[in-house]
């Protein structure tokens, strides 16, 4: 939820600071701006909506010698704004200076306590101009060195003034070639190169130029200077910090001749799903999770499951329970996130707590992470994003290797997550002992294969492309699933209203004659997911359901294994997927359910990789 990047070295800083805010702007994209340092003067430009606002007013301010204009400067900061405070206009966009516009900030997160230093500085005679919390930054920053302190001091003095999460960014006209950042529960990584140093709320900000890469820690403040990066606490005390390089290259940020980065992920999922795996199934058929951190006497000592996350991982960790509860018989809840600290869940120092995350920033992700250590439970994180926060703070991680995920709707990152679940459900199961030894051992080699499964899916999906265009005037779809189908139900659903942003509920076919069945009018589009013939207490109820809607007016969109025959009467478009177990089956279901959203929302002449509303990483609660 918002980009930063700050940029101090040879090149020219705006030309850096705008390229990498366009690989941000995933982030948010309510309005974007830019201070860059030159000659003693801040240069400000800031334009509400996407970044092509931004560049359109920045066209023509670098006069062709170069020697005019306070862009030309070698150190500045951006930023690419989802906004919390104040709608999104030029005004409340980032950065934010002071009055003598000598200092200027740009911010991620909420500063809780701003209305009562927003008071304060009115009292001392500064008159703010925006609605945002972060101005008052600017102005507490510029008293600081107003009185003598230098940058850093002041942005340290400040932080420890502040209530909430955030991350700062700052330069000052008096300290050209210096950038200062901070960071308190919300993300910041440092870029370093040769003579250049970079800061920005994701490394894909940077890859271009550099791929080592600085982890900081909590209340951390960093300066960035060309001859190098000093990092200290809020204290001013010198900070550890961790080096650590990054794994992937430009390429993988970029589109790749796909049109949207949504359609480029959804593409990657076979490669996504292989490397999620990789390594991680012996020769011996069995799983090796070494690098999860937590002993196997640990997860033998577990006598309860909880899994934390929000919307897409939230379907995932539903996904989950039916793996857990079926291969390990432990208990499992799943709970979103942002409820879960506000009630009283019971915890014990026995209860394994699963966070999933693709970003891990996400704020009521972390803050439920918080609230189970606070109860002593051990924490485990499902996370993509190497170092970020989630896993920072868990006792144990497993990474997905989905790469870098821009499109703000999550498709690789889910198919990945539900791989760690599996694999987890596996390990555990292979751990403790299980009645079920020889399906584990099955489901572990059948893992192997799902690369290929989603592949087959992937060259068979042109139909529902067909299909999508034709509904891109309907107002409303409903999806129907059974057992693992109902959270891939739930999936479609939350794919369609994102993108779309059309009516599109998810329900329980079961739950079907208890209400939602007076939805059902002429013609409503109704998308059921058919689980395996190989449970035909689920196969042949759901059979049932669709003759049920079927009979009241419903187009029916079916998705079925391939050989279902006994579906194929009460389908008006029937879809195809590989015959896989039950529980395997979402992870070829949900595939024609991100494909139908994406056509579906660019047939209707939206922007899939960008969203109205939306932010890729939630770092606000
Ligand atoms: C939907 C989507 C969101 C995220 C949710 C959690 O397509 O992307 O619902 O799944 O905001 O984000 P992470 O996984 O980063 O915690």
């Amino acid at each position: 939820m918002c980009g930063i990047v700050g940029y101090v070295g040879s090149k020219p800083a705006l030309d850096v600071v705008i390229e990498g805010l366009s690989r941000l702007e995933y982030r948010g994209y309510d309005s974007a701006g830019t201070a860059i340092s030159a000659d003693g003067k801040l240069t400000v430009t800031k334009r509400a909506g996407k970044l092509a606002n931004l560049r359109e007013a920045l066209a023509g301010t670098v006069p062709p010698d170069g020697s005019q204009d306070g862009n030309t400067g070698r150190s500045g900061i951006g930023h690419t704004r989802w906004a919390t405070h104040g709608p999104p206009n030029d005004r409340n966009a980032h950065p934010h200076t002071d009055c003598t516009g000598a200092v200027a900030v740009v911010h991620n997160g909420i500063i809780e306590n701003f209305a009562a230093l927003r008071l304060e500085l009115e009292r001392r005679g500064h008159e703010l101009s925006s609605d945002t919390d972060t101005e008052a930054v600017a102005h507490l920053i510029e008293e600081e060195v107003a009185g003598g302190a230098s940058l850093a001091d002041a942005m340290r003095r400040v932080c420890l003034r502040l209530e909430g999460a955030f991350t700062l960014v700052a330069v000052y006209s008096g300290e050209p070639d210096l950038v200062v950042g901070a960071r308190r529960n919300s993300p910041l990584v440092v870029g370093v190169g040769a003579e250049e140093n970079f800061l920005a709320s994701d490394v894909a900000a940077f890859i271009a130029h550099t791929r080592d890469a600085i982890e900081l820690g909590q209340d951390q403040v960093v300066e960035l200077r060309p001859s190098g990066v000093t990092v200290t606490g809020f204290d001013g005390r010198p900070a550890e910090v961790k080096e650590y390089h990054v794994d992937w290259d430009v390429s993988a940020a970029e589109k790749g001749g796909h049109d949207y980065f949504m359609l480029k992920e959804i593409a990657e999922q076979p490669r996504a799903v292989a490397d999620t795996l990789l390594g991680r199934i012996g020769a011996d058929g069995r799983l090796s999770l070494d690098e999860m951190r937590l002993t196997d006497d640990e997860l033998r000592d577990i006598d309860k499951i909880i899994i934390v996350a929000c919307g897409t991982a939230y379907h995932a960790g539903l996904i989950a329970k039916y793996a857990i509860e079926h291969w390990t018989q432990l208990p499992c809840e799943v709970e979103l996130a942002s409820e879960f600290r506000y009630r009283d869940p019971i915890l014990t120092r026995s209860t394994l707590v699963i966070a999933i995350s693709q970003s891990g920033e996400t704020m009521d992700t972390l803050m439920a992470v918080r609230h189970a250590r606070e109860q002593r439970a051990s924490v485990l994180g499902i996370c993509n994003v190497n170092g970020s926060t989630i896993p920072r703070e868990c006792d144990g991680v497993l990474y997905t290797h989905a790469g870098p995920e821009i499109a703000v709707a999550s498709t690789k990152a889910f198919l990945t997550q539900l791989i760690a679940v599996y694999l987890i459900a596996l390990y555990l199961a292979q751990v403790r002992g299980t009645k079920w030894g020889d399906e584990v051992f099955a489901m572990i080699q059948l893992l192997g294969t799902m690369p290929q499964k989603v592949e087959r899916v992937l060259e068979t999906v042109e139909p529902v492309r067909e299909l999508a265009r034709s509904l891109a005037g309907e107002r409303c779809v409903l999806f129907l699933g059974r057992h693992v189908g109902f959270p891939v139900a739930l999936e479609g659903a939350l794919k369609l209203k994102e993108l779309a942003y059309m009516h599109a509920e998810g329900f329980a076919a079961g739950e079907l004659k208890h209400g939602p069945i007076a939805l059902i009018e002429q013609d409503l589009p109704v998308v059921v997911i058919v689980p395996s013939r190989a449970r035909p207490i689920l196969h042949d109820k759901i059979v049932s359901n669709i003759q049920e809607i079927r009979a009241r007016g419903a187009r029916t969109i079916v998705i079925a294994e391939e050989g279902d025959e006994a579906v194929a009467p009460y389908a008006d478009t029937l879809i195809r997927v590989p015959a896989v177990p039950t529980l395997l089956q979402p992870l070829v279901a949900t595939v024609p359910l991100q494909v139908f959203a994406c056509e579906l929302a660019t047939a209707r002449g939206h922007d899939v990789d960008q969203p109205r509303n939306l932010a890729k990483s939630v770092t606000v609660e």
